[in-house]
């Protein structure tokens, strides 16, 4: 690990967080990216960005890429808080290090993964561009993935952002089923680059719209169960947005679609 010679980029926020936070997370990483992890020729190194007062959201990734995506796997946790880097050093162990830094990720040479759960939230929108920028000049090339996301306390509803070093690809909806009432009660999670857009005129608050009301649509399907009434969902608004996966990630409580039809309005213009 190269010695620090500059401030880390950032500033330190609350440190909320729980074990098995992230689970739905970790899965999805696990199923979408493994196979980008497999195939890069030297073992893949991921970085939990932020992982907070205690390492578990570190500790568990670690372990999930390593039986669901790579046995390869290597996982840095990286804090800008240095006490709590100092408290999770005693956790680590082979395949898993932690270091003080921040948005230039301190860890020699580009990495395949970087997950930053829960830390843009603290920030303010208008930084969102110029840090997913700087992490997607730190992920190789051509397969490296950046994940920046909100969860709730125990992780039963994220939206994240999943972005190649070119920029944003996807944003995934994922939930609890048994616990949603309908789509728009994840709207309270979305990443900080559409939280604050979820209002008329804008594409994710026309996407929750027709999200409520092919979920309402769906109530017969109610008697089999969430699951049938999420993919019944799924499948009606796949007609009308461009969703990128299907019934298999639909059974899990996920529903991922492109960027570009959810993107702020005016932000292609600004450069993205
Ligand atoms: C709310 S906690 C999230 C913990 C964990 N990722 C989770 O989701 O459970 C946010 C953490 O991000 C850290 N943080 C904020 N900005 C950071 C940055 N630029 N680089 C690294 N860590 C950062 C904070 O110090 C805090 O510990």
């Amino acid at each position: 690990m190269a010695p620090r010679t500059t401030r880390p980029v950032g500033t330190p926020t609350r440190g909320t967080t729980n074990p098995n936070r992230l689970r739905r997370m970790d899965r999805w990483i696990a199923a979408e990216h493994g196979p980008a992890l497999r195939r890069a020729d030297a073992p893949p190194v991921a970085v939990d960005l932020g992982y907070g007062a205690a390492p578990w959201t570190a500790v568990e990734l670690l372990e999930r890429l390593r039986r669901d995506a790579d046995p390869r796997a290597r996982v840095v946790g990286v804090e800008i808080d240095p006490a709590r880097v100092a408290a999770a050093r005693p956790y680590a162990r082979e395949g898993l290090s932690f270091a003080h830094g921040g948005f230039e990720v301190p860890v020699d040479g580009p990495v395949s993964l970087i997950r930053a759960a829960n830390v843009l939230r603290q920030y303010d929108e208008d930084q969102v561009r110029e840090v997913w920028a700087r992490l997607c000049g730190r992920l190789t090339a051509p397969d490296g993935l950046l994940v920046e996301g909100t969860c709730d306390e125990v992780g039963r509803r994220h939206v994240w952002v999943a972005l190649g070093p070119e920029g944003p690809r996807t944003v995934t909806f994922a939930t609890r089923l048994g616990s949603l009432e309908r789509p728009s009660d994840l709207a309270e999670r979305l990443p900080k680059a559409l939280i604050h857009r979820n209002v008329p005129g804008e594409p994710v608050y026309d996407f929750l719209r027709d999200f409520d009301r092919a979920w309402a649509a769906a109530a017969p399907y109610a008697s089999l169960g969430a699951r049938q009434r999420w993919i019944a969902t799924a499948a009606a608004l796949d007609a009308r947005w461009p969703l990128v996966d299907g019934r298999r990630r639909w059974r899990q409580g996920e529903l991922t679609v492109r960027w570009e039809a959810l993107a702020p309005r005016g932000w292609r213009g600004a450069g993205a």
